[in-house]
């Protein structure tokens, strides 16, 4: 049988065993899939542990070692080159790891999911964190005009701005964001998880938005999604999507098959309401 896993620390409460499962099924394959805790400072022993084995095809890696696994892969992908991060390994005819970064498509193709575009828009990202990297990159290619990042620490936000090829990045701080009028937000900060609001919000500053987007699921809208709404923001998500789209590209580069999403999405929204 294939064999996959998740590594991660912690990952008893990761979905993607589940959402894998549904792909598998999908697609008519019985394949393994694993949670994995790894060691703090023992990713690469855990990851070649599992690449030992004769029948391991990929794994996805999350919280904390995506700058492990870009260390320690071989990385041709744009994706995560520009994230110096890595979330998808694959083992390869040579016996060697690819590692991929499906964490910016996922968002991008669950925003274009729900009917979100992004051609020529100015995004306001907030956060500079790992998440955040991530997805500058596929934002530009999916052809957005201008992106500003807002951190609350601004060296932080310059920083990603200026390991990033694109010129058309602005940066602030979280209290400077209702001095512009983005189009579409996204919320990378862990502000959701404390169920905090990650900047200030008002009518204005929303004006001209047309969606907003929380890297963060729970089984109900977050402060901010449900701020934005208030304000009168036409669509406000979650990244349950995200993070379904980001496992469907990578089971793509594993197995080549494109599994349907939306049934995945609409199941596992089901799951985490319960
Ligand atoms: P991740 O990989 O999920 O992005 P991270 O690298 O630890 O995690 O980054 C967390 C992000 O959330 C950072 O942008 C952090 O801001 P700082 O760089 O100033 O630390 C942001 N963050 C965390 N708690 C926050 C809060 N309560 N309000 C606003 N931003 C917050």
């Amino acid at each position: 049988m294939k064999k996959f896993a998740v590594f991660g620390n912690p990952i008893a409460q990761s979905l993607s065993p589940t959402i894998h499962q549904m792909f598998a099924q999908q697609v008519g394959e019985d394949i393994s899939y694993e949670k994995i805790l790894a060691p703090e400072e023992g990713f690469v022993g855990a990851a070649k542990a599992f690449f030992a084995q004769k029948e391991a095809i990929g794994c996805n890696v999350t919280m904390p070692f995506k700058l492990d696994a870009y260390n320690f892969a071989h990385v041709d992908d744009a994706a995560a080159n520009d994230a110096k991060a890595v979330n998808t390994l694959m083992k390869t005819a040579d016996g060697k790891v690819s590692g991929f970064n499906t964490d910016g498509i996922g968002l991008v193709n669950d925003l274009l999911n729900n009917g979100v575009v992004l051609k020529d828009k100015h995004v306001l990202l907030l956060g500079a964190g790992g998440a955040a990297r991530g997805v500058v990159s596929p934002l530009f290619t999916a052809g957005i005009n201008k992106l500003t990042i807002a951190n609350r620490t601004l060296s932080r936000a310059e920083q990603v701005a200026k390991e990033s090829q694109y010129s058309e990045i602005d940066v602030m701080t979280l209290e400077d964001v209702t001095s512009i009028t983005p189009q579409i937000i996204i919320n990378s900060t862990s502000a959701s998880l404390n169920g905090a609001l990650p900047c200030n919000m008002s009518a204005a500053f929303l004006s001209k938005c047309e969606a907003v987007y929380d890297m963060v699921y729970k089984n109900s809208p977050t402060p901010f999604m449900q701020e934005a709404s208030k304000l009168g923001v036409e669509k406000s998500l979650d990244g349950l999507g995200m993070l379904v789209e980001q496992a469907a590209a990578a089971f793509t580069i594993w197995t080549g098959a494109k599994p349907d999403t939306a049934e995945v999405v609409n199941k596992v929204r089901e799951i985490i309401k319960r």
